[in-house]
């Protein structure tokens, strides 16, 4: 048994922010109350009976919510894996708070089989932590034929996506949602047509200038993000717009969630790197900075941050993207896209919306919890009396600069050196400690 003493509760799913103390046993939260372990609540409720060695847990000063959940996670694992793989993934993870993850499907081979998806669940059962692969949303990324979404549903994917890759066919966009509001089974979008791209990762105006490239236009969002939703509001279909990054894009979701009939069905996607940093930090950190989609202007990171702000942006998630050091050190039109993300989220979610911009904590918690395990039907992401026992417990106070001594195999982060607010104290998954800081 584990017992979590005088910690402040922050459940988004409840609404419940209190001082309390939390009773773990085996892999569930058993009692949530004041006082557990002396004799007033042992009297009033025999499930604060402890047993002789239970693991006290002093919680003062700290938070406790539920373990994070991220439903956008590159773990490269199978293939790629000299940059991440199954197991240092989870390492990130764990050290970023976060107890479910999702990885993406574009692995080597890609996770488009039941075999890879079984693969990479096998190996994410040994982290402590829960480890989700994706299935992709077509065969081998290439946009053209539908995988079997069945199977891969039936080897223990939760959802569907191309990400890294924008799906062009309109046809085949149409052919999934409708197969996927009939399986009730979400699919996450990555909004970049190409025709608007010259350089992928660079936007389109003050970054692209300096590089001497043309970059990559905000109509590459903004012209699928319109075609989908529309697609979406048809076919009644659970759609997840990943990582949006332009202020056109997240009025677009705005105006569709307006339209939707009963339960919301759109969903939206905001990553910690295009609610903190605009265009300049690809001129000062440059191939770090790169990410795809790109990081923008300064109106559209406020139009992120007040989409969060309103919910029409309803979750938050990384975006992981670990590359090895030698790839980020080629000039910029070569250097791969992405940045790891995950140990420094909830640090900036703290720093930039909760500090920079006024949101609650309980509000950035519930998107970074709660709503991306609802979308994907996991039972977590909430903390509850008979719950699942993992928990994330941090200092919202501690002060902290990002080094680039990471858990993850990768060190491609623009954020080194960054002061940040909101430290992790430990993980706690299935009832087990996973990481002490
Ligand atoms: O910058 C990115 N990198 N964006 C993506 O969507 C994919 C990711 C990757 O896989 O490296």
């Amino acid at each position: 048994m584990l017992l979590i003493k005088n910690i402040r509760l922050m459940d988004p799913k409840s609404g419940r922010d209190e001082d309390t103390d939390i009773l773990i046993d085996d892999d569930r939260v058993v009692l949530i109350a004041k006082g557990i372990g002396s004799e007033i609540t042992d009297e009033e409720d025999e499930r604060a009976a402890l047993d002789k060695d239970t693991l006290l847990i002093d919680g003062e000063g700290f938070i406790a919510a539920p373990g994070l959940v991220d439903v956008h996670v590159h773990f490269r694992d199978p293939g790629l894996t000299y940059k991440e793989d199954v197991i240092t993934g989870a390492e990130a993870a764990k050290a970023g708070g976060y107890t479910s993850v999702i990885c993406m499907a574009n692995t080597k081979p890609v996770a488009d089989t039941a075999e890879i998806v079984k693969y990479v669940m096998d190996k994410g059962n040994d982290t402590g932590i829960h480890v989700y692969q994706a299935g992709a949303i077509t065969l081998g990324l290439k946009g053209q034929e539908l995988t079997d979404m069945e199977e891969l549903m039936k080897a223990g994917a939760p959802g569907f996506t191309d990400d890294g890759i924008p799906i062009l066919d309109e046809k085949i966009v149409r052919e999934a949602m409708e197969k996927a509001a009939v399986l009730n089974v979400p699919l996450s979008f990555h909004e970049e047509d190409p025709a608007y791209i010259a350089c992928n990762g660079v936007n389109h105006g003050k970054a692209s200038e300096h590089y001497g490239t043309e970059g990559s236009d905000r109509k590459a969002e903004i012209t699928l993000i319109e075609r989908d939703l529309e697609i979406a509001l048809e076919t009644k279909a659970r759609v997840n717009v990943q990582h949006i990054s332009t202020k056109e894009g997240v009025e677009l979701v705005r105006q569709a969630v307006k339209k939707e009939a009963g339960d919301r069905r759109i969903h939206a996607e905001a990553c910690p790197h295009h609610f903190s940093l605009t265009e300049e930090a690809v001129i000062e950190h440059g191939t770090l900075a790169r990410v795809n989609p790109p990081l923008r202007t300064e109106e559209d990171r406020q139009a992120v941050i007040a989409g969060l702000m309103d919910g029409t942006i309803d979750l938050i998630a990384t975006d992981h993207a670990p590359h090895a050091t030698e790839e980020k050190a080629k000039p910029m039109s070569e250097a791969p896209s992405g940045m790891i993300g995950l140990e420094t989220a909830l640090a900036l979610g703290i720093t930039n919306l909760v500090e920079g911009a006024g949101m609650s904590l309980m509000d950035m918690l519930e998107k970074m919890t709660i709503n991306p395990a609802m979308l994907y039907n996991l039972d977590c992401g909430y903390v509850a009396e008979g719950g699942p026992a993992d928990l994330v417990i941090f200092d919202p106070d501690e002060v902290w600069t990002v080094t680039d001594e990471f858990k993850s195999k990768s060190k491609n982060s623009p954020f080194v050196g960054m002061e940040l607010k909101g430290r992790v104290k430990a993980v706690i998954c299935g009832g087990q400690i996973v990481y002490v800081d």
